[in-house]
């Protein structure tokens, strides 16, 4: 990498915009480590000693009024696209509100934030709301992938996300996806760096990118602007990547990870990312109630039902009676008991309440059941490495 001289060039203009690193740094010790709550260690890129709280809440877009969470359209609270279109009423509202109640009522600790949500000015208005200090809030946030992938465009979203949030550094900062154009999709984010710049057939090369987008998340963290880095939604080919690169490892790999997806693509994953110390973070840990949740459809290809939830598994429920648990404590707990944080979206006081009991009020769900839900059928829909999306028809055998 030809790091050295770019990386002193941007340590040059970071430090001078942004007078307040130091004493960011000099304030370190005011920051919470988050090791006296239930969380998991973090190494590789990662402040020494910093852990990263169990349970976040996903604050990607709520649905709008008082339809369920994930209704599309998909809902941030600020103008996206390119010409910009307004997001509908209610998103705003909705996120700051789930914020806000995570953080006080229930007594969450992390969020997880993302720049392409579009909302991030509703998550700051939610902390504000709460009054709860920076530094007992686990902020996590993501570069790309509307926004585009590369050296300086990860640096400057960084700065664009500290802006929005209203804060001086983030807990951890994550690439969002390991590519920015993925099937189907007619808009290619525009970027500077002759790796990633699409349009350039002669400099354009997806790992090249990839490793610069890296790079400087190398860089934020070496200046101290996030306390850890990390990825989403990369398989062991693009982790390879950065150890064949010999770059520092990220601390963190952040995937959609239930019981109905856990075998196909993502036991390997998990031993691959547990034997290189990095925490496998699951989001979507109900199996996706929205993207997930596929047509069935009869031999003349009619919509004849919705394919049925995680939540409504007969397994998982057998287990809730038998626990005395809901579905969604297991879900979790199982999770849990796998060495894997997550993130649950809730805009419901009783169920974020619900999710933070499997830690302080605890159960042990015993080998035999963890192995029944590692069992049940698998998915077809998290097959295709590129999107979150089903492919096929998404049907359980
Ligand atoms: C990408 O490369 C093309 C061809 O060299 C160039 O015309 C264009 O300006 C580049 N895009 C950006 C955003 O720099
Ligand atoms: C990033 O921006 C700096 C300053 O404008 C420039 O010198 C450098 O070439 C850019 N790096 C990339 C990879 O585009
Ligand atoms: C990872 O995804 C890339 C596409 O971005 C694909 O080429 C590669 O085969 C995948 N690797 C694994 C182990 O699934
Ligand atoms: C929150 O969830 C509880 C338990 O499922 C339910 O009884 C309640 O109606 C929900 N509240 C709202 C506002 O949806
Ligand atoms: C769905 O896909 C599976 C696996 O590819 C196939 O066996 C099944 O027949 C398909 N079902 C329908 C209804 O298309």
């Amino acid at each position: 990498m030809k790091l050295p001289l770019l990386f002193l060039f941007l340590v040059y203009v970071l430090t001078l915009s942004l007078a307040n690193i130091k004493t960011v740094r000099n304030s370190q010790h005011l920051k919470s480590l988050f090791n006296d709550v239930s969380s998991f260690s973090l190494f590789n890129s990662a402040e020494s000693g910093l852990c990263l709280p169990v349970l976040g809440l996903g604050t990607g877009f709520y649905g709008i009024n008082n339809e369920p969470y994930g209704t599309y359209p998909e809902c941030g609270s600020e103008p996206r696209g390119d010409p910009p279109v307004p997001p509908p009423p209610g998103c705003g509202p909705n996120t700051q509100k789930a914020v806000y109640t995570w953080l006080s009522k229930a007594g969450g600790l992390r969020l997880d934030c993302a720049n392409s949500y579009y909302n991030q000015r509703s998550v700051a208005r939610g902390i504000e709301q709460s009054g709860i200090d920076r530094s007992q809030i686990f902020i996590l946030s993501k570069v790309s992938p509307t926004f585009p992938l590369g050296f300086n465009e990860t640096i400057q979203q960084t700065l664009d996300i500290l802006q929005e949030l209203q804060t001086t550094w983030i807990d951890l900062l994550l690439v969002h996806w390991p590519i920015m154009q993925h099937p189907g999709q007619s808009y290619v984010p525009k970027s500077t760096d002759p790796a990633c710049n699409t349009t350039n057939p002669l400099t354009y090369n997806e790992k090249q990118c990839r490793l610069s987008t890296w790079s400087a998340m190398l860089a934020l963290f070496d200046l101290g602007l996030v306390r850890s880095i990390g990825v989403s939604n990369y398989n062991i080919t693009h982790l390879q990547e950065i150890i064949d690169a010999g770059m520092p490892l990220p601390s963190v790999n952040q995937v959609s990870f239930h019981p109905y997806n856990c075998r196909t693509g993502r036991a390997d994953l998990l031993a691959f990312c547990q034997k290189n110390r990095i925490q496998l973070v699951a989001y979507s840990p109900f199996g996706a109630l929205d993207a997930h949740q596929f047509p069935v459809k009869d031999q003349n290809k009619r919509i004849t039902s919705l394919s049925r939830t995680l939540l409504e598994d007969p397994t998982i429920t057998s287990l809730a009676n038998s626990y005395k648990r809901t579905p969604a404590q297991i879900l979790l707990r199982w999770i849990y008991q796998l060495g894997v944080a997550f993130n649950p979206r809730s805009m419901n006081e009783t169920h974020m309440i619900e999710n933070l009991e499997i830690l302080s009020n605890p159960f042990t769900i015993s080998d035999a059941d963890m192995i029944r839900i590692i069992n049940l059928p698998q998915d077809t829909c998290d097959i295709d490495p590129d999107w979150y999306q089903c492919i096929g028809n998404g049907t359980l055998p």
